[in-house]
C-alpha cells in the first residue's frame, strides 16, 4: 500500500525569470498532481527550489552588477513570489546553495570516493586572462573546423551542428569578454566512474514499472551509447567547494595542493549538486516545519514502497534523472528513495519558434501575470500541455481558448445560473432535490466525466484530464440549454427551481474538479455557492456529484463575471509587443 506521495519539479535555474514553457514543462503539472492527491486525502510533499550554481549564475550576476550570493538571493525571492502568484502549492521552495545542500553534496562525494566511484583525470581547458577564469566549453567560441562558421561554441557548432571539443576551434576566444587572450591549460578534475555504476543502474531501469516508453527509451539510449567517465568538478568560484580534507585523496591521486590551479576555485559541476537539492530542500522543509528529522520519512522510509515518488521535468532533463543522478545514488552506502515515475515534457514553442530568454522572445512568467490572472494561463497551458509532443503558444490561440472555454462555457454558465437564481428566487435555493426530482441521466453523465478526470489525473495525463474538465463544463451548458429555465420561469416555479438547483449542484462539482487546475476560480465558485472551501478541497473529484448537497433556503452570492474575453485588437497588440511575427 502506498502511503505517501513525494512530488518534485525540476529545480529552475536561478539566472533570470522563467518563461511559460518552463512553467508548463514541470512546475504546473506537478502542482496539479499534488493538489489532486491532497484532495484525495493523500499525504503529499511537493518540493522545488532554485538551481543556483554553475557558470550561467555567475554570468547573470555579473551582468546584473551584483555579487553572486546577492543576485541569487534576490532572484530566488523573485522566482518564489511569481510561483506563489501562479498559485503553485509547493510545500517548500528552497535553494541548492543552502547549507544543507553543501553538507549533503559533500557527504555524497566523500561516500562515492570511499566506495571507489571517483577517479581523477587531467584535462585541457581554456583559460582566459581577461576574464581571469577557466572557460566552460560553451563559453569558448571560435571558427568551426568543419564549416568555417565563426561563432561556433566549444561544445557544438550552430552552423553545421557538429559536436565539438573546445580544442577543435580555430581562433578561439572567450564568449564572456570576447578576449582572444586564451590558452589551453592542463587541469585535474574528478570524474564519476559511470561505467562502473552502469550494471546497478541498468538493472534498476529495467525493473521500473511506471516509466513511459519515451522516458525508458532515453535512458536506454544513453546507456547503449556507452557510459563515459563524467567530469563532476569545475573551476569556478561560486558553488559547492570540492573538499580537500580527504587524506587518501592526495596520496592516491597526483593532486598537488601547492598548485594553485589544482587546489583553488574547484567546485562541483552543477548537475552533481542540483539533484541532491531535492533531498536537501526536503531537509530544509523539515527544519522549517519544526521537525528536523521529518525529511527521513520521505527519503529513507522504513519500506521503499511507503513512498511513491514522481519527478516532473522537461525532456532535456530526463537523462540526468534516469541515469546520472540514480548512478550517484547507487554508489552510496546511504540509502535514498529512488524515483518511481518520471514525467518528461516536450517543448512549448512560441508562435512556432523558440522561447528565447536572451532575445526576450515569448512570454515570461512575470509579464504574463501583469496581463492576465493566473488561471487564464494555467488553463491554457494545461489544455495545451506539451505532453505527447511539442505544442505551441500564440496569443491568437490563447485568446480563443480563454474566450471559448473559460468565458463562454464555464464563465457564462455560472453567470446565467446566478442571474436566474437572483431574478426568480432572490438567490435562495427554492427547490431542494429529492429522489423523485433528481435528473438521473444528468447525474450519471456528470459522474462518469468526474470519474474520468480523477482517473486521468491519477495516471498523470494532464492534457486529457483538462479535456475532461472542459467536457464537464459543456455538460452544464447542454443541460441548461436543453431545459431552458428561462422558458419555464416564472410560470412553473417548482420546475424552474428544480432546474436551477441542478445547475447550482453542477457548479459545485465544477468547483471540486477545477480545484487542481484553476484553484482561484474554484475558490470564486465556492464563494458564489456560499459553500465551505475546506469542504470542496476535501471532496474527491470522482465523488463530487451530489445533487442533495444544498438545502432549501441556502443563499448563494453574486461574485461578478469569472473571465473577461480577449478581443481581436488586443491579440494583435500583444502579438506585436511580444515579437510574435519573427521566428528568429
Ligand atoms: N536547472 C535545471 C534546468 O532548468 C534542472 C535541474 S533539476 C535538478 O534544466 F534535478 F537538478 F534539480
Ligand atoms: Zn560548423
Amino acid at each position: 500500500m502506498t502511503k505517501r506521495y513525494l512530488v518534485t519539479s525540476a529545480l529552475p535555474y536561478i539566472n533570470g525569470i522563467k518563461h511559460l514553457g518552463n512553467l508548463i514543462g514541470s512546475i504546473l503539472p506537478a502542482d496539479v498532481y499534488a493538489r489532486f492527491l491532497r484532495q484525495c486525502g493523500k499525504e503529499v510533499l511537493h518540493i522545488c527550489g532554485t538551481d543556483e550554481h554553475g557558470t550561467p549564475a555567475e554570468i547573470a550576476a555579473q551582468e546584473a552588477n551584483l555579487p553572486v550570493p546577492q543576485y541569487c538571493e534576490e532572484m530566488h525571492k523573485t522566482q518564489k513570489e511569481i510561483y506563489e502568484k501562479f498559485d503553485i502549492s509547493f510545500d517548500f521552495f528552497g535553494r541548492t546553495s543552502s547549507r544543507s545542500n553543501h553538507i549533503l553534496t559533500t557527504q555524497i562525494f566523500k561516500e562515492l570516493y570511499k566506495n571507489g566511484y571517483i577517479s581523477e583525470q587531467e584535462i585541457s581547458q581554456y583559460y582566459s586572462e581577461a576574464d581571469k577564469r577557466f572557460l566552460p566549453d560553451r563559453y569558448v567560441e571560435g571558427t568551426c573546423p568543419h564549416c568555417g562558421y565563426q561563432k561556433a561554441r566549444g561544445d557544438q557548432c550552430d552552423g553545421c551542428s557538429a559536436l565539438l571539443n573546445p580544442e577543435d576551434l580555430k581562433d578561439p576566444y572567450s564568449a564572456i569578454s570576447g578576449s582572444h587572450d586564451v590558452e589551453l591549460r592542463r587541469v585535474k578534475h574528478f570524474f564519476l566512474d559511470m561505467p562502473k555504476l552502469e550494471p546497478l543502474v541498468t538493472k534498476w531501469i529495467e525493473q521500473q514499472k511506471e516509466w513511459s516508453d519515451v522516458v525508458r527509451g532515453v535512458a536506454r539510449k544513453w546507456i547503449s551509447e556507452g557510459l563515459q567517465q563524467r567530469c563532476i568538478t569545475r573551476n569556478l568560484k561560486w558553488g559547492i567547494k570540492v573538499p580537500n580534507d580527504l587524506p587518501a585523496l592526495h596520496a592516491i591521486s597526483q593532486i598537488d595542493p601547492s598548485n594553485e590551479e589544482d587546489a583553488e576555485d574547484k567546485v562541483f559541476y552543477v548537475w552533481f549538486d542540483a539533484p541532491n537539492g531535492y533531498i536537501s530542500i526536503t531537509q530544509d522543509w523539515a527544519i522549517n516545519s519544526g521537525d528536523q528529522e521529518a525529511w527521513k520519512k520521505w527519503w529513507q522510509p522504513d519500506n521503499e514502497n511507503d513512498v511513491f515518488y514522481v519527478e516532473f521535468m522537461a525532456k532535456d532533463n530526463v537523462p540526468f534523472h534516469t541515469v546520472f543522478w540514480p548512478s550517484i545514488l547507487f554508489g552510496l552506502d546511504t540509502d535514498f528513495k529512488k524515483v518511481d515515475d518520471i514525467k518528461g515534457f516536450h517543448w512549448l514553442t512560441y508562435e512556432h519558434g523558440k522561447f528565447s530568454t536572451s532575445q526576450q522572445r515569448g512570454v515570461f512568467t512575470d509579464t504574463a501575470l501583469e496581463l492576465y490572472p493566473a488561471d487564464y494561463w494555467r488553463y491554457f497551458l494545461l489544455a495545451n500541455c506539451p505532453e505527447g509532443a511539442d505544442s505551441d503558444f500564440s496569443f491568437a490561440l490563447f485568446a480563443s481558448v480563454v474566450n471559448k472555454d473559460l468565458a463562454d462555457i464555464l464563465g457564462n454558465f455560472a453567470s446565467r445560473v446566478v442571474a436566474l437564481q437572483k431574478k426568480y428566487f432572490g438567490l435562495v435555493v427554492q427547490s431542494e432535490l429529492t429522489d423523485a426530482t433528481i435528473d438521473r441521466e444528468l447525474e450519471a453523465k456528470a459522474t462518469k466525466i468526474a470519474q474520468n478526470i480523477a482517473c486521468l489525473l491519477s495516471e498523470r495525463k494532464f492534457r486529457a484530464a483538462t479535456t475532461g474538465l472542459r467536457s464537464l463544463w459543456v455538460l452544464g451548458n447542454e443541460y441548461i440549454t436543453q431545459k431552458s429555465p428561462w422558458f419555464v420561469l416564472p410560470e412553473d416555479l417548482e420546475q424552474g427551481g428544480v432546474i436551477l438547483t441542478h445547475c447550482l449542484h453542477l457548479l459545485r462539482t465544477f468547483a471540486v474538479a477545477n480545484l487542481p487546475f484553476i484553484p482561484s476560480t474554484a475558490r470564486k465558485i465556492v464563494q458564489l455557492l456560499n459553500d465551505e472551501e475546506s469542504a470542496v478541497s476535501s471532496t474527491k473529484i470522482d465523488e463530487s456529484v451530489n445533487f442533495k448537497y444544498f438545502k432549501k433556503g441556502h443563499a448563494v452570492r453574486e461574485v461578478g463575471i469569472l473571465f473577461e474575453k480577449i478581443d481581436e485588437k488586443t491579440v494583435q497588440a500583444l502579438t506585436a509587443r511580444f515579437n510574435g511575427g519573427s521566428n528568429t
